[in-house]
């Protein structure tokens, strides 16, 4: 029976066997899933701080909200959903999103039928083998009875030919794809939908990896129109923000999605969270929290070097302060010295002469590179 933990232990044993027949070889290995690169201090200090705090009266802190915590939930809400209409209540934070996807075979019963990519990522199937939705494995195929493998190969652009797909009462649709890497398109995804509403299917969509999206490719299900009628998306901080250890992610479930017989869907994931979760560890969320927030990022770095920094927490603004200077003299430094542009303080009045602005509205990626040129400048 093909499995992943049976994948995953076969490489391995095949990688052994290989580094004792070839010793001095310099294996490489490509095969690992996992991310590598080291996080940045704002979120490990938050959470340590955190984690401090919970020795101490006043930072001790119990259960938290099933759900998910209020500021988290709203800021996830923000950053991956911004123009589109995802409320911060419809936001569950997860402790990841393969954990979300066996919640929600839990969710959906082994009574229904299902349809995965093939290749996909190979939780969708393993979780509908343990909740018993399955049907015998077929050696001759190489496939399970009971669930329709959606083919999505080059000769199709990756995106199955749903003309000569089944019903299902579920679809599993990963995108940017694990293992083919293929984001699918606008008008792919559009046809998916429809797909869905024409079949009373609900799309379980995994965006764990949408922050690689480069293109115009959507980065959420919900930006097709009508997919909250028909979608459920989960999602992850594990490969964007370096936290598959940490543990994090978040399932969205849109108010508009019913069962046929009207009742909403998300009353009862809502219940299945409650009852079969309980709530991500509130480190992890100080943690994604921290992550979210460019603005909190660019406060700890140009404190972290000894400069007086005011803003950030209430708005997207970051004012520092350096006493005895000119305000164009610090733009003019600045940009010289590290390519960033700031506003001199003394555009908004002579109260602001020793002061720049930053803006913290850019991308993450983009807000960590900026903040570290200024800590080289100065450090
Ligand atoms: C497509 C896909 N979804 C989900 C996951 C699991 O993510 P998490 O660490 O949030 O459980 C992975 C991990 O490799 C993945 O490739």
């Amino acid at each position: 029976m093909p499995c992943a933990v049976v994948l995953q232990t076969k490489i391995s044993a095949r990688e052994l066997e290989h580094i004792k027949k070839y010793p001095n070889a310099k294996l490489i290995s490509l095969g690992i899933g996992d991310t590598t690169e080291p996080l940045p201090d704002i979120i490990t200090l938050t959470m340590a701080d955190y984690a401090r705090a919970l020795s101490t009266a006043e930072g001790y802190r119990g259960y938290g909200a099933e759900q998910g915590n209020k500021a988290l939930r709203k800021a996830i809400a923000e950053t991956f959903y911004k123009d589109l209409p995802v409320k911060d209540t419809e936001v569950f934070v997860s402790d990841g999103s393969q954990c979300d996807i066996s919640r929600l075979q839990l969710l959906l019963g082994n009574n229904v039928t299902i349809a995965v990519q093939d290749p996909s990522f190979p939780a969708y199937i393993d979780s509908s083998v343990i909740v018993g939705q399955a049907g015998d494995f077929e050696d001759e195929t190489g496939k399970y009875r009971n669930i329709e493998y959606m083919k999505c190969e080059p000769q199709n652009q990756f995106f199955p030919d749903l003309s000569t797909t089944s019903r299902t009462d579920v679809i599993f649709f990963c995108s940017p794809n694990n293992p083919t890497g293929h984001a699918a398109s606008r008008e792919q995804l559009e046809e998916l939908v429809e797909f869905a509403r024409h079949n009373g299917s609900v799309i379980i969509y995994d965006s764990s990896y949408a922050a690689y999206i480069t293109d115009e490719s959507p980065q959420s299900i919900f930006e097709i129109p009508g997919a909250r009628e028909v979608a459920i998306e989960i999602s992850s901080f594990s490969k964007f923000a370096g936290f598959t250890g940490i543990r994090l992610g978040w399932t969205v479930v849109p108010e508009e999605l019913f069962y046929s017989n009207g009742f909403p869907v998300i009353n009862d994931f809502n219940r299945i969270v409650c009852t079969c979760f309980n709530g991500a560890s509130n480190i992890a969320q100080a943690g994604g929290l921290a992550c979210l927030s460019s603005e909190g990022f660019m406060v700890e770095t140009l404190a972290s070097v000894g400069l007086k920094v005011y803003g950030g927490a209430n708005a997207p603004y970051v004012w520092v302060h350096f006493p005895g200077m000119k305000s164009w003299d610090l733009f003019t430094k600045i940009l010289e010295k590290t390519h960033i542009i700031t506003v001199p303080g003394c555009g908004f009045g002579p109260g602001g002469e020793e002061y720049i602005r930053l803006g913290a509205f850019g991308h993450r990626e983009c807000i960590v590179e900026a903040s570290g040129r200024l800590r080289s400048l100065f450090s």
